[in-house]
């Protein structure tokens, strides 16, 4: 990882579904191949401009959908956004609801993560010969989570602010005591991608924001209801457009400064190796 001299301008990376955005409205889209030290990275990285911002795009399952949450190389998609220059990371996924108020359809601006992956996942850049701790109490960068909040406003969308989600590891939902669980723990949505997106990002010195739609109620609300992936891939379809609507509206309102994050520099204390001793 290298830190890209900044031209002062936002480049939001933005990680989500393969349709998230629509070609004609990204003005000089280019495909680039950037390799990684990490790995292979999800897929073809698409680069362009939407009211003058500059967005890059990766689709985090890959083109079809062919990599499972666990399976999604985190580290070779952060590390590839980090090197186009990228300056900022939305994430935007499909999240279950965790809470009556939270319908699908709804979009939600998370705040707060719960990690419940099992651990099989690289969640750092870091531990081969350098030891780094980055801070991690707030996971995610106010400002863009409020540029995000206000573009998705005006898109259309239903926006719940500041939720806490917890990231299971999947492939398969939760049982329901777990969906119980997770409520009384105090997690408002659930998704299986966050985690460990969201550390990486950090260690990667991104400021990270998480757009997420809600598709389902996961199975505690119901007696006997379950998850069903048609209904969740309905929603999907029948927000797409908002989505990239949301988009569209954060190109157009980001402001052309971009002033520096806390997050630009959060490894200048987060480093204990000697740097004599750096590999
Ligand atoms: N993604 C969409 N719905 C979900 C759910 N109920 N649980 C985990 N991930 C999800």
């Amino acid at each position: 990882l290298r830190r890209v001299a900044s031209t002062g301008e936002f480049h939001i990376g933005v990680i989500g579904g393969s349709g998230l955005y629509d070609p004609g409205a990204l003005d000089d889209a280019q495909e680039i191949a950037v390799s990684s030290a990490f790995g292979e990275a999800s897929g073809p990285v698409v680069t362009g401009r939407m009211g003058g911002r500059r967005f890059t795009f990766i689709a985090r399952h890959g083109q079809g959908h062919r990599l499972s949450p666990s399976h999604v190389n985190y580290r070779a998609n952060i590390d590839v956004l980090k090197r186009c220059g990228v300056t900022d990371v939305l994430a935007v996924s499909a999240i279950g609801s965790l809470r009556e108020e939270y319908a699908p359809g709804d979009f939600v601006v998370v705040d707060q993560l719960i990690d419940r992956t099992a651990g099989v996942r690289e969640r750092s850049f870091f531990g081969e010969g350098i030891v780094a701790h980055v801070p991690l109490a707030d996971p995610v960068c106010p400002r863009l989570s409020a540029f995000a909040a206000a573009a998705a406003d005006r898109a259309g969308a239903r926006v719940h602010r500041g939720a806490t989600y917890v990231a299971i590891e999947g492939p398969q939902f939760s049982t329901r005591a777990e969906s119980l669980l997770y409520r009384e723990w105090g997690a408002h949505v659930i998704g299986m991608t966050a985690m460990p997106e969201a550390r990486l990002a950090r260690e990667a010195e991104l400021p990270y924001a998480l757009v997420g739609m809600v598709t389902d109620y996961d199975c505690w609300r119901d007696a006997g209801a379950d998850v069903d992936v048609a209904q969740i891939l309905q929603t999907m379809a029948a927000n797409a457009d908002t989505a990239r609507a949301m988009l569209a509206e954060l190109g157009a309102a980001s402001p052309a400064h971009r002033d520096a994050s806390p997050i630009d520099r959060v490894l200048d204390t987060a480093i204990v190796t000697a740097r004599d001793h750096w590999p």
